[in-house]
C-alpha cells in the first residue's frame, strides 16, 4: 500500500521572548544567541497552554488540509517529549477532535520523535492495517528548560505541528532510516532524579522528580553535523534518488549552523534548505511539522516536490524520511 502525506497544521503560542529579553534572565546577547544559532526569539506556552491544546490547534488545520472528518481518523501517534500527562497525551487530543474511532498513543524520541513517528505509521498504513493517520509533533520544553542555563535555556521554544497521513494508490513515502545510540545518551538529557524513601522497614521505593534539562552543546553539535548527513544519505539511497533530485531539505530546526553544515556535507544548495528556527528557536518534534507547514502555507513547498525531513537529538537518535508531498 502506498503513503501519502495529504494535509499540515501548525500551532505556537502567542507569547514570544526575543533574544534581548532572554539577556535580562542570563547573562547572554542578542549578537552572542544569533551568531552562534541564528535564533532571534521564541515562543512560549504560559501556564494556561497545555500540549494538548497546541496540538488539537494544529491537527484541525492538518485535517481541514485533508479534507478528512475527525471520525475518519484510525491511528493518532503523537509524538512529544513533554506530555501533559506521563501515561500519554494522545488520548486526550483524540477526545477533543471528536476522532471517535482512533486509537491514539504517545511516542517519544526527543527531537526525532516527528521522524520517527513519520515511520511508525506509514507502517500501520503499508501493512493495510490503517488507511488515516494523524501524526502530531508537539512539544512544550519550556517546561523543562533550566531558566538559569545559558548554554540552553537560549535553545527552545514551544510549538505544535501536525501531518495527516493517508493510504494511496501512488506511493509518495520513497524511503526512510533511523538510529539510536544510548552510549552517547549522557549528552543531552531530561532525566528522573530517584529520592530513596522507605515505606516499611526494608521496603524502600523511590520518589522523585524530572531535572531540567541538561546538555554538552559541542558534543551534540559534533554528533548532528557527522551522523545527519550520513543518515539522509542512506535514505536517498534506499529512495532510488540521487541528491540532485531533492527539492528541499527539511531539518529539525535546532541551529542555523547545523542546518548549513549539514547541507554543505550533502552539497545541497542553500536555497533548498527550509529555515524557520529565528522565530521559533528548537521546538523539538514539532520543529518538523511547523517548519514544513510554513513552507506549504508560503506556497514555497508545492504537492509533488521532493523533501529529505531528518530529525535528531537526546536518545540519541536520529532518523530521515524522503517523501514527495500530497497524494
Ligand atoms: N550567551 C553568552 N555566552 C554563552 C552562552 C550564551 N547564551 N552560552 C554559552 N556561552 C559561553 C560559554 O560559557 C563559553 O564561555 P567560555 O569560553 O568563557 O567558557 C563560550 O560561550 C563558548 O561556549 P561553547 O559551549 O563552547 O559554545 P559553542 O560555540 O559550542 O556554542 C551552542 C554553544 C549550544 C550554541 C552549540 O554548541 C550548539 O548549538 N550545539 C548543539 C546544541 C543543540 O542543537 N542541541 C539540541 C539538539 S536537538
Amino acid at each position: 500500500m502506498g503513503i501519502a502525506l495529504t494535509g499540515s497544521g501548525s500551532c505556537t503560542p502567542q507569547v514570544s521572548l526575543d533574544n534581548h529579553g532572554l539577556s535580562q534572565i542570563v547573562e547572554t546577547s542578542d549578537e552572542w544567541i544569533s551568531s552562534r544559532t541564528g535564533i532571534r526569539q521564541r515562543r512560549l506556552a504560559d501556564a494556561e497552554t497545555s500540549v494538548c491544546a497546541i496540538a488539537v490547534a494544529a491537527s484541525k488545520q492538518a485535517l481541514e488540509m485533508a479534507q478528512i472528518a475527525p471520525t475518519d481518523i484510525d491511528l493518532i501517534i503523537l509524538a512529544t517529549s513533554s506530555a501533559d500527562d506521563l501515561f500519554g497525551t494522545a488520548s486526550q487530543i483524540q477526545v477533543q477532535l471528536g476522532a471517535t474511532k482512533a486509537v491514539a498513543f504517545d511516542l517519544t524520541a526527543a527531537c526525532s520523535g516527528f521522524v520517527f513517528g513519520l515511520v511508525t505509521a506509514a507502517q500501520f498504513i503499508r501493512t493495510g492495517a490503517y488507511q488515516n493517520v494523524l501524526l502530531i509533533g508537539a512539544d512544550i520544553l519550556s517546561r523543562w528548560v533550566n531558566w538559569s542555563d545559558r548554554g540552553t535555556c537560549v535553545l527552545f521554544g514551544d510549538g505544535a505541528g501536525a501531518v495527516v497521513m493517508q493510504a494511496n494508490d501512488r506511493d509518495r513515502l520513497l524511503g526512510f532510516e533511523i538510529r539510536s545510540d544510548g552510549t552517547q545518551n549522557a549528552c543531552l538529557n531530561l532525566a528522573y532524579r530517584p529520592q530513596p524513601k522507605e515505606l516499611v522497614p526494608g521496603v524502600t521505593i523511590a520518589q522523585g522528580a524530572y531535572q531540567p534539562i541538561t546538555m554538552n552543546g559541542q558534543e551534540v553539535y559534533r554528533f548532528a553535523v557527522k551522523k545527519v548527513p550520513e543518515v539522509i544519505e542512506k535514505a536517498i539511497f534506499r529512495s532510488n534518488i540521487s541528491v540532485e533530485e531533492i527539492d528541499w531539505l527539511l531539518l529539525h530546526q535546532a541551529n542555523q549552523r547545523i542546518l548549513d553544515a549539514v547541507a554543505q556535507r550533502l552539497k545541497i544548495p542553500p536555497e533548498k534548505v527550509i529555515s524557520n528556527l529565528a522565530n521559533y528557536g528548537n521546538t523539538s518534534a514539532a520543529s518538523i511539522p511547523l517548519a514544513l507547514d510554513e513552507a506549504l502555507r508560503q506556497g514555497k513547498i508545492k504537492p509533488g516536490d521532493t523533501i529529505a525531513a531528518a530529525g535528531f537529538g537526546a536518545g540519541l537518535t536520529w532518523g530521515a524520511t524522503i517523501f514527495q508531498w500530497g497524494r
